[in-house]
């Protein structure tokens, strides 16, 4: 009989979590993408909801749906107690265009019970999904690097890398109680939370409490959801005005003004959301900002636009005469002026430094400011100065090309700064 010291110990091998998932993960990914360990989202459709934005229905995988239990229903047992992700959040969608990998954040449309775009199924009257077949539905305009990818070569049934709903703009965030008053103001793309929103706004609140819309539009998207929420709720005030077409403006305007906004009924009173470009953002608080100046507003009294709520869509940091530039991008990007003035913040160093006059690239600059970045060609072959920018647009100094203003790689001796910019550095 073999002593116990002298027995052949079991071969377990050295398997460590990480490389298991890893490993797990580069298998799947190549032959399974959708069961894969990662959260990933498979495309189920692609709807055109007007000429310009497109509706993306999106499965979540298995490995999704267990991070999102753990994070979202952690102590819940109670089927009628469950939480969801709210209204008005946003996911992160990762794809990989040309070996690099680039993330963006898209609003999720709609409400967390319902798959609203689901095909033979009314907006409200939808059955409730079952955990097992939550849908996702996001809306993107054809702008920008990855939008256009996910317009273009993305197809139902391909796998897509997806984050977990985040995000503050929303009803419970800011604590809104059931009578009071709240509006929505949204323009072009922004109407991608409103219209959970709006249905949360009506489904929560108090009969009596006022809820209003005012919304712009080339072509307005939504308008059966519109109706059926008119019809189900008598507080609900709905304006919507498609900019090409002039029966359907508000005061004979088809701007935003001080006058739309008192014709209207919205005013400081209300919990303001708004949700679309900076020029849209930027006239609506001026017009509130007159609103509180004509009512005498003490200039003691607290800032009269705490109430409102604001969701920037496409880049941000730009003038209006830059944003006038970056709308032409589409057509002719080499006629976005590179940003003279602009500052880069190194995150992880902590320091920061301003790109002036006659400076063609961010490690130039960065020298100039005597900080010295690692780099190689200055030419844009070696890769060495390749970094992690995690926000801002740069232009490409060899290709003119105009970046997203979200996180992405980039090469440091060939881009410019067109607005601020933060580098993982
Ligand atoms: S230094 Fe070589 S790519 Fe930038």
């Amino acid at each position: 009989m073999t002593s116990p010291r002298h027995q052949k110990p079991k071969k377990r091998g050295y398997r460590p979590k990480l490389i298991e998932t890893v490993f797990m993960d580069f298998i799947s990914e190549r032959t399974l993408p959708f069961l894969s360990p990662s959260p990933k989202v498979k495309v189920l459709s692609k709807t055109w909801l007007s000429d310009d934005l497109l509706a993306l229905r999106l499965l979540p995988n298995r490995a999704w749906r267990r991070q999102y239990q753990q994070i979202y229903e952690p102590v819940k047992t109670n089927e009628s107690n469950k939480s969801h992700w709210q209204t008005g959040q946003h996911i992160l969608l990762s794809v990989t265009i040309d070996g690099v990998c680039l993330h963006r954040s898209y609003s999720l449309v709609g409400l967390p019970e319902w798959d609203v775009l689901a095909e033979d199924e009314t907006f409200g009257e939808a059955k409730p999904q079952h955990e097992q077949d939550m849908v996702l539905t996001i809306a993107i305009k054809r702008q920008g690097r990855v939008s256009n990818h996910l317009a273009v070569a993305v197809q139902a049934g391909d796998v897509l890398d997806c984050g977990l709903p985040s995000g503050q703009f929303t009803l419970r965030q800011h604590e809104v109680t059931a009578d009071e008053p709240v509006a929505f103001v949204c323009a072009g793309s922004g109407v991608t939370p409103i219209l959970g929103l709006v249905t949360d706004a009506l489904q929560t609140g108090s009969p009596e409490r006022p809820v209003t819309l005012l919304y712009y539009a080339k072509t307005p998207v939504f308008m059966t959801q519109w109706q059926t929420l008119q019809r189900q709720y008598p507080n609900f005030r709905c304006h919507i005005v498609a900019t090409t077409f002039a029966g359907s403006y508000i005061l004979g305007k088809r701007h935003l003004d001080k006058a739309v906004l008192d014709e209207v009924g919205i005013s400081l009173r209300h919990k303001i959301y708004a949700c679309g470009a900076t020029p849209m953002l930027s006239s609506l608080t001026m017009a509130l900002s007159e609103q509180a100046m004509e009512a005498g507003q003490d200039i003691n009294a607290p800032n009269p636009l705490d109430n409102l709520i604001l969701e920037r869509f496409g880049r941000v940091g730009l003038t209006d005469a830059q944003l006038a530039n970056v709308n032409l991008a589409t057509e002719d990007e080499e006629n976005i002026a590179i940003n003279e003035h602009a500052t880069v913040l190194l995150a992880r160093r902590g320091v920061s430094f301003h790109v002036v006059n006659a400076t063609p690239s961010i490690l130039l600059g960065a020298e100039r400011a005597q900080i010295y970045l690692p780099y190689g060609c200055r030419q844009g072959m070696c890769q060495i100065c390749r970094c992690d920018k995690q926000s801002g647009i740069v232009k490409n100094l060899l290709t003119g090309e105009v970046s997203d203003d979200g996180a992405e790689s980039i090469r440091i001796c060939v881009s410019a700064p067109v607005t601020d910019v933060v580098l993982d550095v």
